[in-house]
């Protein structure tokens, strides 16, 4: 557990009245109107909010994909913070090479950063065979279920060991089983490796069982409604979902989401 020295709350991300209005041909669509938060390092934040509010916005405007309209976006790092290097995304849909079996589309992250080829392939196996996977490795995406290729990207997010994480509604696909075993598992990554962590749900009970924090967001455009501190234990065990302090937390969010 030497992640928790890492886990200091100094602030890596600061997020200042971030705007983003998309021109499209029927007028102006704003999908971000004033969000402010910090993150911290080695934070694992969930975001939660209603379909269509600006969530995957958000995250792409973090990872550089897209460009904000408005407001501050900075992070704090040390060295040069490229977008390339330090950030694994894993988007709403799995993007992935359909002309490249599931292990080349796990390296592809290695191939652009050019990154020793040799040295990776063992750990893209060992990726695969963690999100339960071994023995597709040579299949194509086509081949896979919804659920399996999503996993897979999972794996290219994680394989050049970012020191940010953004996951877009990574589990959806997967049926309630898996998911339960996927969350745990990211648990463990994060804590492993110290990473820090923004993931999307729809799932209330998924948002808190997962976060440090849980950030509410309002409809479209949003803003941020509120940002609740969960406060249970670490590491989290599925015991704890019966747990008075978990649904109270779940009740509260879900109250906030409610609110118009
Ligand atoms: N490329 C685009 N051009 C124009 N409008 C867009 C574009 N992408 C998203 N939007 C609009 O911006 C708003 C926010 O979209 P976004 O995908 O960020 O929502 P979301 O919170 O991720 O939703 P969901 O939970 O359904 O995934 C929506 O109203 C959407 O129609
Ligand atoms: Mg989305």
């Amino acid at each position: 557990m030497m992640a928790f020295s890492m886990n200091s709350r100094s602030p890596f991300i600061n997020i200042r009245n971030l705007r983003k209005i998309y021109p499209t041909k029927g007028g102006e669509v704003c999908a971000l109107q004033d969000v402010t938060f910090d993150v911290f390092r080695g934070e694992f934040i969930t975001l939660v909010g209603p379909s269509g509010c600006g969530k995957t916005t958000l995250l792409k405007i973090i990872s550089g994909l897209l460009t904000k309209t408005d407001g501050e976006l900075l992070f704090s790092t040390k060295g040069d913070f490229d977008p390339t290097r330090d950030v694994g995304m894993v988007f709403q849909r799995p993007v992935l090479l359909k002309w490249r079996s599931i292990v080349e589309n796990v390296l592809l992250p290695v191939e652009i950063l050019r990154l020793d080829r040799q040295r990776y392939y063992s750990k893209a196996m060992e990726l695969l065979q963690l999100v339960g996977l071994e023995g597709f490795e040579k299949s194509y995406p086509n081949e896979l279920s919804g659920g399996m290729q999503q996993r897979a990207s999972i794996s290219r997010a994680l394989i050049h060991n970012p020191q940010l994480l953004l996951m877009d509604e990574p589990f959806g696909a997967l049926d309630a089983l898996t998911r339960e075993k996927m969350n745990l598992e990211i648990l463990h990554i994060w804590q492993e490796t110290g990473k820090t962590v923004l993931f999307v749900t729809h799932g209330i009970q998924e948002a808190v069982f997962l976060a440090d924090r849980v950030i509410v967001l309002s409809a479209r455009p949003a803003r941020m409604v509120a940002a609740i501190d969960v406060n249970l234990p670490r590491p989290r065990t599925m015991e704890m979902k019966a747990e008075k302090e978990f649904g109270r937390l779940c009740l509260e969010i879900y109250r906030l989401l409610e609110e118009k």
